[in-house]
């Protein structure tokens, strides 16, 4: 990604400094006392059933325990004290889907739709410390499903709609879930889009824990049914009390597990717990996106299968007590204006998106945001990936009209929440750069020996405090939490990103400095797209890297040697892409797939990605002396023009 030096910054307008809720009292207390702060935002924007009284305990790094001996119900704090205070009328969701059907739920309305879901889940004997693995389209339900679950005491382990049968069959089984909530399908570009039968042929496949298949009925497709196991939404749920007593857990007890894609082959459970992943989701709603709860209405466009959606759909939103929305749909069904009529329609106020968003939508021109009225946003956010400096200035000028602070969070599945983003109303913004670390959040810039790093020197981004939201761990794998995360420096937080601090001690990220792509956002491995590739009857070796990318950031690139008694046919490449798609999910299909007949290798063997992805960069062959042989980069290279 480009990223361009821009010394232009932006300072908040004098009236939204005047009204911002993160002063510079926030960062003041919280570097006077961190944990002081920590426990004041959590007496605060937490509703405890039982008191904390320890603030941390990190006597067993890196197994941290955050506000360990309270206890709550993060689902009642999301719902039950908002209507407790007299707000059950404020609308919780506006749900726009995506053949253009509309509801709005209020705080009261959700409330009992999760009670209800809560004694259906109960009913099918789910309880606490089970999992839930819940693989749905982006509707209310989803939503509804994951706060029941939470009320239970029960962690779900939401799988991305556009994952495949096999991915959700890996995550189930190494999530040990005993229930599955799907719906028949949901709708993408304007038509339906099946679910249900990726579930059956995930379970098909055996071996998984899975007694019960709750089904919503969202498209009305005909649909396999399994009797005894699957069982309709409307039925379980449709019948049940209204009332359900939110039982309080300890703030540790699992909340969520989510899949994330790592350096090694299979992905990693990502696990997060209750009070301190509550606390830090619900401060940094108030404090990143400056919500005032009664008057905004705050969109994130992420899908619920990935943590943004986790922590800025559901539980930083909910427990702050916004009015949201949620799109089922894609920016362009049924026309590319449709974002925009959405904002116009609910009078969106905080826009939260991704980079290859505003660029796609860059792309397509001024003209389509110019048709529709956009003065009601006052804040615009931003996520995923670095965000390069032209794409930052035109959503502030086109979408946010000039006057809406653009505000670059960097944040991971693994931190659960933002960590870095510059607090808008006291820090002038600046395009392309991450900033400032929240108030209680400690970052640093180590070289590779762990000496801090000033200003204007590229190293590696680590978090050196524990932190609220912070991962509790991999799940049902300590040792890989240690290794992954923790050893690289001992007892420090290693993301895994490059980064600067440039002359005003504003971050710059530079991208990941391991084998991990990020492709509109998302986070893809070279090693699992590899092993995916190998695993074709076809393919005998396999190398991808993630190169730049003009609209997705990067993009998979992969170079195939084909097995001796493979022949090479016109439709191989096709086929190929076609097979990662069914193995991993659509969103992990190269770009390309290059058939070649060697991969570039050191003289001990290991394959030197670094020159593949200069050449789908097509910034031609690069320093090729550590190769065992020099010579195979020019054959690659006409092997890769001709093709
Ligand atoms: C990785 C985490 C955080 C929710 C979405 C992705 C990259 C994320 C930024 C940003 C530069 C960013 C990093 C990070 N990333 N946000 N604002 N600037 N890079 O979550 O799938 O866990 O991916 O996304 O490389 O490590 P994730």
């Amino acid at each position: 990604m480009t990223e361009s030096r821009n010394s232009n910054t932006y300072p908040p307008t004098a009236e939204f400094a005047a009204q911002a809720n993160v002063t510079a009292a926030d960062y003041e207390a919280a570097a006077e006392d961190r944990l002081g702060f920590w426990a004041d935002k959590a007496r605060s924007l937490v509703d405890w059933k039982t008191p904390f009284t320890e603030t941390l305990d990190w006597s067993n790094p890196p197994f941290a325990r955050w506000f360990g001996d309270g206890q709550l119900n993060v689902a009642a704090n999301c719902l039950d004290r908002h209507v407790e205070a007299g707000n059950g009328d404020r609308v919780a969701i506006h749900f726009e889907g995506e053949p253009g059907d509309s509801r709005s739920i209020t705080y009261a309305e959700l409330t009992t739709e999760v009670k209800k879901a809560a004694n259906a889940l109960a009913s099918l004997g789910v309880s606490q410390g089970d999992r839930v693995a819940i693989y749905m389209p982006m509707i209310p339900e989803t939503v509804i499903a994951m706060l029941a679950c939470a009320r239970l005491g029960a962690a779900h382990s939401v799988v991305f709609g556009g994952f495949s049968a096999d991915a959700l069959h890996s995550r189930i089984l190494d999530a040990e879930a005993r229930v599955v909530i799907t719906a028949d399908g949901g709708y993408r570009r304007g038509k339906p889009s099946s679910l249900k039968p990726a579930v059956d042929a995930a379970l098909a496949k055996g071996d998984t824990p899975v007694d019960h298949v709750v089904v919503v009925e969202r498209t009305g497709e005909d649909v396999a049914w399994v009797e005894g196991r699957d069982k309709k939404w409307a039925d379980v749920v449709g019948q049940q009390s209204e009332e359900h007593e939110a039982e309080a857990f300890d703030a540790e007890n699992p909340l969520f597990v989510l899949y994330t894609s790592g350096t090694t082959g299979k992905p990693k459970g990502i696990l997060h717990t209750s009070g301190g992943y509550l606390t830090q989701s619900t401060y940094s709603v108030f404090a990143t996106f400056d919500l005032k709860p009664e008057t905004d209405v705050f969109w994130c466009t992420a899908d619920v299968g990935w943590v943004t959606g986790h922590t800025y759909i559901v539980y930083g939103p909910l427990s702050a007590g916004a009015t949201q929305v949620i799109y089922e749909g894609t920016p362009d069904t049924p026309d590319k204006g449709r974002w925009w009529s959405i904002v116009e329609k609910y009078g969106v106020s905080i826009l939260y998106t991704a980079p290859t968003a505003i660029r796609t939508c860059m792309k397509w021109g001024d003209d389509i945001p110019a048709q529709y009225d956009l003065s009601s946003l006052r804040l615009l956010g931003s996520v995923g990936e670095p965000i390069n400096p032209e794409a930052w200035t035109w959503y502030r000028r086109v979408i946010g009209g000039d006057r809406c602070p653009v505000i670059d969070t960097w944040w991971q599945t693994e931190t659960g929440a933002h960590m870095i983003a510059p607090m808008p109303g006291l820090v002038p913004t600046k395009p392309g750069s991450s900033q400032r670390a929240l108030p209680g959040i400690s970052v640093k810039i180590f070289d590779d020996e762990g000496q801090s790093l000033g200003n204007d020197q590229p190293g590696l981004l680590v978090i050196d405090e524990p932190w609220p939201a912070m991962l509790r761990g991999v799940y049902g794998d300590p040792e890989r939490y240690k290794d992954t995360y923790w050893s690289r420096f001992d007892g420090i937080y290693f993301a895994g990103d490059g980064a600067r601090f440039d002359e005003d001690g504003d971050i710059w990220f530079l991208g990941r400095v391991d084998d991990v792509m990020n492709v509109s956002g998302h986070r893809l491995s070279t090693a699992e797209i590899e092993s995916s590739l190998v695993a074709h009857d076809a393919v005998a070796e396999a190398a991808v890297v993630g190169a730049a990318d003009e609209t997705s950031g990067q993009a998979v690139y992969a170079f195939v040697i084909l097995r001796a008694e493979v022949e090479e046919t016109d439709d191989m490449e096709e086929k190929l892409r076609a097979h990662v798609g069914s193995d991993i999910g659509p969103i992990a299909k190269p770009k390309r797939i290059h058939i070649v007949d060697e991969l570039p290798k050191t003289r001990s063997g290991k394959i030197v990605r670094r020159l593949l992805k200069d050449l789908a960069e097509n910034k031609g062959v690069g320093d090729s002396s550590t190769l065992a042989d020099a010579s195979v980069m020019d054959l690659i290279s006409q092997q890769v023009s001709s093709s």
